[in-house]
């Protein structure tokens, strides 16, 4: 080890040491100075000296998706490739997955909220739902949890039979595969992962006695351990994460910086894009328009524009530059180029993140437990130990309730996330701030346990029927959009939901969880308190309250043929009706899959990357 690196890695242990015992968010920008500086051997992003007026493409957006884009769009020497991003680069304290919901509270999220709906969120803050979405060279997946799933195969299959060709499970697979290297995973199906692939994939590098316990009661519900990612969705296994050596590996770890020394490659940072460029007369797209340093900017696409900013602010973009539904734009004076449902078709995963089990055996992880300095220097030296639980979570259990589909054995409604600690040990407030808990509900619901080891099972809707909308609030690009995501609007997600929390208190209940006596948390939410607990109304009640949602947000520039009235791109997600641009990020999604976005995500990168290379070919050979 030498010298530089010795010091690197005290300073971390120092930085890490304080933060976590005194934990106050607001100290971030008071570190980020300092680890800027002994970061800079590490070689952090940053921008490109003199941007060109003219590129080949401009992605805008360097999240998941546009990440996957910058990456292979430059493999061809003679494109040049801007790629502009309206966040910054990511530091050593947002690496700790264990820390992933403390992004939260950072300049990362750019934290957006619902209206006030009568369906959802009643009992979190502001009575409005919390929509977080990283900004940041590597966007959500800078604040995500890292969980890698990809959904089942019959979700592709149907976007293909809805006229998506290429989309079909068969062929989405070789993307998923291209882009991920799970050569240190153990417990997989091999011959569905990749291994020479940007994105590194593996297990935390730390297990709790918890995951064994939850994968027996699996198997007593007559469930498998399995590989989800594999042959079979249905099953209860350990986490694969998009991490490596225990540390996050982010869409800008794995895509950006081993693509920075490419001299067609330009990046700016803290740039917010604010308007696409479209010929009114051809409907082509020739450039964008963004604000950096308070100063406006132009740059011109030769070729595309590949709007890659994810499903809030995608179809804000598509809107504030005449591409949307014609009435509403109207409304608010944007002169309209192309009529089309953008914003519409929102889709996200609701979770029940606020049950607690508590156990009779310090088997669990807390921010109580983590404050020990031999977990801290354990993450630091080795990449080990709790701090490489990603966002806490261990293990995950693919499941069907009784309403889930009975002709297809395997195709699940419900996921179950085991997390190794529960909201009674989150004495820093990060994961309640994240939910959108107030401190209020946090005071009765859980602080009473305070102290006691306990673990939680957070229920995943995995096909919500309900479908939400987003609007422009004006036309200033910097204003936040309107969000209605209408979560619960149908009364079947609610109920499936209710089934999902019994499930999950069916397996504390279960004979591996007695050998630690566990028991579901006896306290009401405010609210629902009058009715009976435990009960099927109460739990409705509690989901209807404590409305947290996986930020699994898609579906708001739907894919889909022509004659699709709701659809915005085509299967090469184009625009329908428009020239050099596509759109290709979370929002192309025509239904949300059953499993964690942030793959799926990077698999469409990889798809639609090809998919332009093929377009422009006699420029590739
Ligand atoms: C708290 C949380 C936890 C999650 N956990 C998981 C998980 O464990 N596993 C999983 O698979 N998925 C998870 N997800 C979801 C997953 O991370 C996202 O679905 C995925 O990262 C989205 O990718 P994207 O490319 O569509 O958009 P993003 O990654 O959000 O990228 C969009 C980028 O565009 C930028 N941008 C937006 N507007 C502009 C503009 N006007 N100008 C310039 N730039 C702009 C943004 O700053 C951002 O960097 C989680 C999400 C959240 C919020
Ligand atoms: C994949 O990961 C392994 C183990 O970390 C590493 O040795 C290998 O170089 C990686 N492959 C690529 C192509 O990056
Ligand atoms: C926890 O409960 C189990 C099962 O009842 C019991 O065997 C064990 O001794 C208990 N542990 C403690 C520390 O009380």
């Amino acid at each position: 080890m030498s010298t530089s690196s010795a010091s690197r890695r005290l300073a971390s242990f120092l930085v890490l040491t304080v933060c976590v015992v005194c934990c106050e968010c607001q100290l971030q920008d008071f570190f980020r100075n300092f680890l800027r500086i002994f970061q800079a051997g590490d070689g952090g992003i940053e921008d490109t000296d003199v941007l060109l007026e003219q590129y080949d493409f401009i992605i805008v957006g360097a999240g998941s998706a546009g990440c996957v884009m910058a990456n292979r769009l430059t493999e061809i020497p003679n494109w040049k490739v801007l790629l502009i991003e309206a966040g910054e680069t990511e530091t050593f304290l947002s690496d700790v997955p264990l820390m992933a919901s403390m992004q939260s509270r950072t300049r990362f999220n750019w934290a957006f909220e619902s209206e006030q709906l009568t369906t959802a969120c009643l009992g979190l803050e502001r009575g409005r739902c919390h929509l977080a979405r990283g900004k940041a060279v590597g966007g959500t997946s800078v604040i995500n949890f890292m969980l890698y799933t990809r959904g089942n195969r019959k979700d592709y299959d149907m976007w293909s039979e809805q006229g998506n060709h290429g989309w079909s499970y068969e062929e989405v697979l070789p993307y998923f595969l291209k882009s991920e290297n799970c050569s240190t995973c153990e417990e997989i199906d091999e011959a569905y992962h990749g291994t020479e692939g940007y994105l590194n994939v593996e297990h935390p590098h730390y297990e709790s006695p918890l995951v064994k316990l939850f994968v027996k009661a699996g198997q007593e519900m007559g469930y498998k351990n399995n590989d989800p990612n594999g042959k079979y969705e249905l099953g209860f296994s350990r986490v694969q994460a998009t991490m490596k050596r225990g540390t996050r590996c982010s869409a800008s770890k794995a895509f950006i910086k081993p693509i920075l020394h490419r001299p067609n490659f330009h990046i700016s940072t803290k740039s917010m894009v604010t308007k696409i460029l479209i010929d009114s007369e051809t409907k082509t797209a020739y450039g964008v328009e963004f604000l950096k340093n308070k100063k406006k900017h132009v740059a011109y696409a030769k070729k595309e524009v590949i709007l890659s900013a994810g499903s809030i602010n995608s179809p804000q973009i598509l809107m504030l530059s005449g591409i949307g539904p014609k009435d509403h734009l109207e409304t608010l004076g944007i002169p309209v180029i192309q009529d089309l449902k953008v914003g519409y078709n929102f889709q996200d995963h609701m979770a029940m993140s606020a049950l607690a089990f508590f156990v009779n055996e310090s088997i669990t992880v807390s921010d109580w437990s983590v404050q020990n300095p031999i977990d801290i220097y354990n993450y630091i030296s080795r990449g080990s130990g709790p701090y490489t639980i990603p966002g806490g979570a261990e293990a995950l259990a693919f499941v069907k309730t009784k309403y889930a589909s009975k002709t297809n054995d395997d195709y699940p409604d419900m996921e179950l996330v085991l997390g190794a600690g529960a909201l009674n040990g989150d004495i820093f407030g990060n994961f309640r701030h994240l939910l959108g808990i107030p401190d209020s509900t946090y005071r009765q619901v859980f602080l009473p346990h305070l102290g006691k080891p306990s673990f939680g099972i957070a229920t995943v809707l995995l096909r919500p029927k309900s479908r939400g909308r987003i609007w422009l609030r004006d036309a200033n690009p910097l204003s936040y959009p309107i969000i209605n995501p209408n979560y619960y609007e149908k009364e079947e997600d609610l109920a499936t939901m209710v089934e999902g929390i019994k499930m999950a208190i069916a397996i504390s209940r279960s004979t591996p969880f007695q050998t630690y006596q566990a028991t579901p948390n006896d306290l009401p939410f405010p609210g629902c308190d009058h009715l009976l607990l435990g009960g099927d109304e109460y739990w409705a009640c509690a989901a209807r309250s404590v409305s947290t949602t996986l930020g699994h947000h898609v579906g708001t520039c739907k894919m889909g043929p022509r004659a699709d009235e709701q659809s915005v791109v085509d299967q090469r997600l184009r625009v329908h009706g428009i020239g050099g641009l596509r759109v290709v990020d979370g929002s192309i999604m025509p239904t949300i899959v059953a499993g964690h976005t942030n793959a799926v995500i990077f698999m469409i990168g990889e798809k639609a990357s090809d998919m332009v290379k093929k377009y422009w070919r006699d420029e590739v050979e």
